[in-house]
């Protein structure tokens, strides 16, 4: 059979959430416990991602540094996966330069992430935009076709920035003849997206500044409890799973069925269907509970893995590394079929 390259990335732009860990996450440890021997895994903090946004500097260096434990907390074995930040690794954005000569500004114009940054900015017409956050699937293309990636797991609204890295894959093999670059299948997460919280019609997202609408990988128990407690629901006393009508309780219901519940029951509609008669009350001390046994190890790992800052900074060194290696063979034949 083929090799198998297996890429993803996370902004460390905050302390990975629960939806990062039921969405995103917690396949990336399932991929890597479940590869072949021959299979590469290569998992990235995506921090030049970070900064489209303006980062404060001394929080940006922490948050790359908690986010690198967090994702050995979770189980990612730095000897079985490269684990690495990504501004470590000069030819992501040497690549991306290329690649964005060959992109069209008018396909980056009708991406719909794009499209609801411009909407929802202040200067209506995106004038006060940032290019970099204009250009991003492009670097994230470049990120998945430096390392000749094979398959990318991502969330949903990840999809269509897949879709432009196979494009620009296949439009520079066009270009300058051969297959220099590997378009790559897009793997898609099989939780839907965990929402907030607080507004249930909004994604759990680490950029939201209501700390409540999000479950962090290093809360407390009485935390998660607090957060679940608080959670925005509905007036209906009864259970029901229905993400349109009732966002609120539907969330709780993936959360729990996403968080362990998946095993016995073959959807959330079965699930609610089981727990028929709970109040939302008891349905919320449930949800607790089960996060709190999805946490509660990687919080304790997490914390030694924060203090032992020698072995923190050998792990990312040695990713780097790695990554280095994997991503300069492809470098050197972009830069060969480009003329450079
Ligand atoms: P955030 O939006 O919280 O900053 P990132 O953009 O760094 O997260 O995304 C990292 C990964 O987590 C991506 O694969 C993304 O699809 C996934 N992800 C982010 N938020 C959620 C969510 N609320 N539910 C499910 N998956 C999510
Ligand atoms: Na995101």
């Amino acid at each position: 059979h083929a090799r198998k390259t297996i890429f993803s990335g996370i902004q460390p732009t905050g302390v990975p959430h629960l939806g990062n860990y039921l969405g995103a996450l917690q396949q990336w440890v399932r991929l890597q416990n479940e590869a072949s021997p021959d299979t590469t895994l290569i998992y990235s903090l995506v921090d030049l991602h970070a900064i489209t946004i303006r980062q404060d500097p001394t929080q940006l260096r922490q948050w790359k540094k908690e986010s690198f434990a967090m994702l050995l907390a979770i189980g990612l074995d730095p000897k079985r996966s490269i684990i690495f930040h990504q501004s470590d690794v000069s030819a992501h954005a040497e690549l991306m330069w290329i690649l964005s000569c060959g992109a069209s500004t008018g396909y980056l114009g009708r991406m719909t992430q794009w499209k609801d940054k411009t909407a929802s900015s202040s200067s209506g017409s995106g004038g006060n935009l940032k290019l970099g956050l204009f250009s991003y699937p492009v670097l994230q293309a470049a990120d998945v076709l430096i390392h000749r990636a094979t398959h990318v797991p991502v969330g949903h609204d990840q999809a269509q920035h897949l879709e432009f890295a196979r494009q620009v894959a296949n439009g520079f093999n066009e270009t300058y003849g051969g297959d220099v670059l590997l378009p790559p299948e897009t793997l898609i997460s099989p939780a839907k997206r965990i929402m907030s919280l607080a507004e249930p019609k909004k994604k759990m997202s680490k950029s939201h500044a209501n700390l409540k609408s999000r479950l962090l990988l290093t809360d407390s128990d009485d935390a998660i409890r607090g957060k679940i407690k608080a959670a925005l629901t509905d007036s209906d006393a009864s259970l029901s799973y229905d993400p349109g009508q009732r966002p609120g309780v539907s969330n709780l219901l993936d959360i729990l069925f996403y968080s362990g519940e998946m095993i016995d029951f073959e959807d959330q509609v079965e699930l609610a269907k089981h727990l028929e008669g709970h109040s939302i009350k008891a349905l919320k001390e449930k949800v607790a509970l089960t996060v709190i046994n999805v946490v509660a190890p990687i919080r304790a790992d997490f914390d030694r893995l924060l203090h032992d800052e020698a072995a923190l900074e050998a792990a990312a060194h040695d990713g780097a590394e790695k990554a280095r290696k994997s991503a300069q063979v492809t470098l050197e034949s972009v830069k060969k079929a480009v003329g450079l």
